[in-house]
């Protein structure tokens, strides 16, 4: 498969952020989604906390999604396919940003309806090895009016962006920078996040 990560690269110099909607083939976006129905079926996902190590825990007051972390998940063609794209991307990045991302750690979300995540940073004290976030949005015909947007600010609380859950949306932005939301879902939503860590 042939991607074009230069583009991203170049938007995550020029502005920290980039969003496409055809960035993976159908086909792939088909079989990932199938595999997040397949875990939830199954009934694999677990509830998302807030925090880290012994002092985490269910506030679903901040953010009400279930996950399931790929590393966790077992061997599927389709997640295997994705860490493979996102691990040549990472190589792509540490070049063409001089980074220095050692892995890349990404878990499937389901927000339930009525279901939000209050806004955040995804790097903080307290999390600060988080270089680069990615989403990769798996909802079929979703409508902006179900609600569900990734609203993103900059540092000065200036509002950036407001991406709408789409099939196959690619988001990426760097994770110190942008303070971010999403908004209350009125449709169970689903996402592939994930992001380039360094050690
Ligand atoms: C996160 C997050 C955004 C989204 O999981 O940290 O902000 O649009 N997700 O799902
Ligand atoms: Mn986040």
């Amino acid at each position: 498969m042939n991607f074009d990560f230069t583009k991203v690269a170049e938007d995550l110099i020029n502005y920290g952020w980039h969003s496409s909607l055809d960035f993976f083939p159908n086909p792939l976006l088909e079989d990932l989604r199938g595999t997040l129905l397949h875990l939830n079926e199954n009934e694999l996902f677990r509830p998302a906390k807030v925090g880290k190590g012994i002092k985490q825990k269910r506030v679903a007051e901040i953010r009400g999604d279930w996950i399931k972390w790929l590393s966790e998940a077992g061997d599927y063609p389709s997640t295997k396919i994705y860490l493979e794209v996102m691990n040549e991307f990472r190589l792509v990045l540490n070049r063409e940003l001089l980074m220095a991302a050692s892995e890349f750690e990404a878990h499937f979300a389901i927000y339930p309806k009525n279901t939000f995540y209050k806004k955040h940073l995804d790097r903080h004290k307290n999390n600060p090895h988080r270089l680069i976030t990615t989403t990769l949005y798996l909802n079929k015909n979703y409508e902006d009016k179900q609600g569900g947007a990734l609203i993103v600010e900059d540092l000065h609380k200036n509002h950036v962006v407001t991406l709408n859950p789409h099939w196959g949306r690619f988001v990426c932005f760097i994770s110190s920078d942008f303070p971010h939301e999403v908004q209350t879902t009125t449709v169970e939503r689903y996402s592939l996040t994930g992001w380039m860590r360094s050690r």
